[in-house]
């Protein structure tokens, strides 16, 4: 979707938005699939009401976008702009065992700042990829560990409300890869209440989770992490890898010959490939398994 008209602009502009015309959503997702749409940066949590009263007002629908890495965006122009938090600096202030930190920065490196200074506790999260943003919408997770557990407060965007507000930890609900957030809740920033821990223990526990990771998973690949959740006490992964299906293609949408609940893009995927082999192996799965998969990705169509 391309915003033309100049008042409108002119008035993104005085919000302190940055526009950026006709992104590629496949520049901004691990996956490296998606369309064309205008791209709106935001510099201002402040301003966030407004801009989104004036889209509103303007009937101009719109998506927001955090680290973009369990996202499945579809092909062609897309209907609807994409907003995104410009991350701030610091993106990260410690107060004691809080940690203070702006939904736009990377996971990865809160976890390695906070361990620097001997707050642990997220070691099982290293190496998932996305903004602290998106890991709270989703309660991200890995090797036991959920960052959902450490939240003490959310400062989040409540789109239904039409403003700012602080949630306390105990007034979200945290479950597996799933939270109470609404789906129009723009997450802005996190409190963390974060255990203190020697350094040296919390690298010995991030080197494990690593070294797990890289044994199981297709790093360095373009993926949007597992494609599908886990029914309860069950691994979708060993499931697909049982029915035979690594390295089934279609285009170059591909079941990881490394961890089956990975689809990997080996070169230039489009979303209807993608698509079409989620729909695939989920048929597959219920056919062999008589269980039908959720989607763990987000799909965002076009
Ligand atoms: N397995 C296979 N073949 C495969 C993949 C896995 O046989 O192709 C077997 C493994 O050998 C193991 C079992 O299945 O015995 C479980 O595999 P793994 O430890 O990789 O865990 P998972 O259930 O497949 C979950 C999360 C991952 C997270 C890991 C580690 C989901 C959908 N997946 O995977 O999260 O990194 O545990 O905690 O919950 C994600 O959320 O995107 C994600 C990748």
């Amino acid at each position: 979707m391309r915003l033309s008209d100049s008042k409108i602009l002119h008035e993104l502009t005085a919000l302190g938005v940055e526009l950026l015309p006709g992104k590629s959503l496949s520049t901004l997702t691990s996956l490296g699939v998606g369309g064309t749409t205008d791209l709106l940066r935001i510099t201002k949590h402040e301003s966030i009401p407004a801009i989104l009263d004036l889209l509103d007002r303007h009937k101009i629908p719109h998506r927001f976008l955090g680290g973009g890495s369990n996202l499945l965006v579809g092909d062609g122009e897309l209907s609807w702009v994409v907003l995104q938090l410009v991350k701030p600096e610091p993106d990260v202030v410690l107060e004691g065992n809080l940690a203070h930190v702006d939904a736009a920065a990377d996971l990865g490196r809160t976890v390695t700042f906070c361990a620097k200074h001997n707050l642990g506790g997220m070691e099982g999260l290293i190496g998932v990829p996305g903004t602290i943003g998106g890991a709270l919408r989703m309660n991200a997770g890995a090797y036991g560990t959920q960052i959902g557990s450490y939240v003490q407060e959310v400062k989040v965007y409540r789109a239904s409300r039409r403003r700012i507000e602080i949630l306390r930890g105990d007034q979200i609900s945290f479950e597996y890869r799933h939270t109470s957030f609404a789906p129009d809740d723009m997450m802005l920033a996190v409190t963390l209440n974060l255990p203190a821990k020697p350094y040296t223990e919390i690298i010995q526990g991030i080197r494990i989770c690593n070294e797990k990771r890289r044994a199981s998973q297709p790093m360095g690949q373009k993926s949007a992490g597992c494609i599908f959740k886990n029914p309860p006490g069950a691994s979708v992964g060993r499931m697909i890898d049982e029915l035979g299906l690594k390295g089934r293609s279609i285009g170059d949408a591909r079941v990881s010959d490394r961890h089956a609940n990975f689809f990997v893009n080996v070169g230039r995927a489009s979303a209807g490939e993608m698509l079409a082999l989620i729909a695939e192996v989920r048929a597959r799965v219920e056919k062999s398994y008589g269980l039908r998969l959720e989607n763990e990705v987000v799909v965002w169509s076009a």
